[in-house]
């Protein structure tokens, strides 16, 4: 059966949110950028770095490709996304790694994101995990820690 990407949300909001060990602050920006986790156990079920880079690269490319979101990456440096968005869930895994970015807040003020776009995203970054063989459990771990952000998000 295919995971429901609501569910996923619900569930991984049941399944509890990641303490703030350390949040990357950036004055003026919204509040934290990412919440570190407290360890880098979920960064290794993840598969590292690399293995990070390797399915946002895919999940990015779902995006484009899925016609309820894509429009909303017209003109976007995908380049520069898929670092921000690797480093993101790298960070928010716990792993070695720094998130540059701006917060979730700032980054999608005006973007006008419907609860419906980000069950879309959602359910795309769930299709990547899948195809690079990621287990559920680890998949609604990171999506908890993304849920964090939800309402800095979904505007509209
Ligand atoms: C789990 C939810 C999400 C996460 C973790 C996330 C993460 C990020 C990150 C890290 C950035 C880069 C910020 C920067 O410029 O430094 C970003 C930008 C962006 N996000 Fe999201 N995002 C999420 C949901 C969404 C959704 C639902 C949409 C639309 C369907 C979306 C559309 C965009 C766009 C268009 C940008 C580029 C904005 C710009 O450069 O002007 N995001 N996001």
């Amino acid at each position: 059966m295919k995971p429901c990407p609501v569910l996923s949300i619900a569930l991984a909001l049941a399944l509890g949110l990641p303490v703030p060990a350390r949040a990357q602050s950036a004055p003026g920006q919204g509040g934290p950028t990412v919440i570190r986790a407290r360890d880098d156990a979920l960064y290794r079920e993840l598969g590292g770095q690399e293995a990070i880079r390797r399915f946002t690269d895919d999940f990015y490319d779902r995006m484009l490709k899925d016609a309820r979101i894509a429009h909303f990456f017209d003109g976007i440096n995908a380049a520069y996304l898929k670092g921000a968005l690797a480093d993101y869930f790298c960070v928010s895994a716990g792993g070695p790694c720094d998130y540059d970015g701006v917060s979730m807040h700032n980054a999608h003020a005006g973007l006008g994101i419907t609860k419906g776009d980000f069950d879309a995203l959602v359910e795309d970054l769930q299709q990547a995990m899948d195809a690079a063989g990621l287990p559920f459990a680890t998949q609604n771990r990171l999506l908890a820690r993304l849920a964090f952000h939800h309402r800095d998000i979904v505007t509209r």
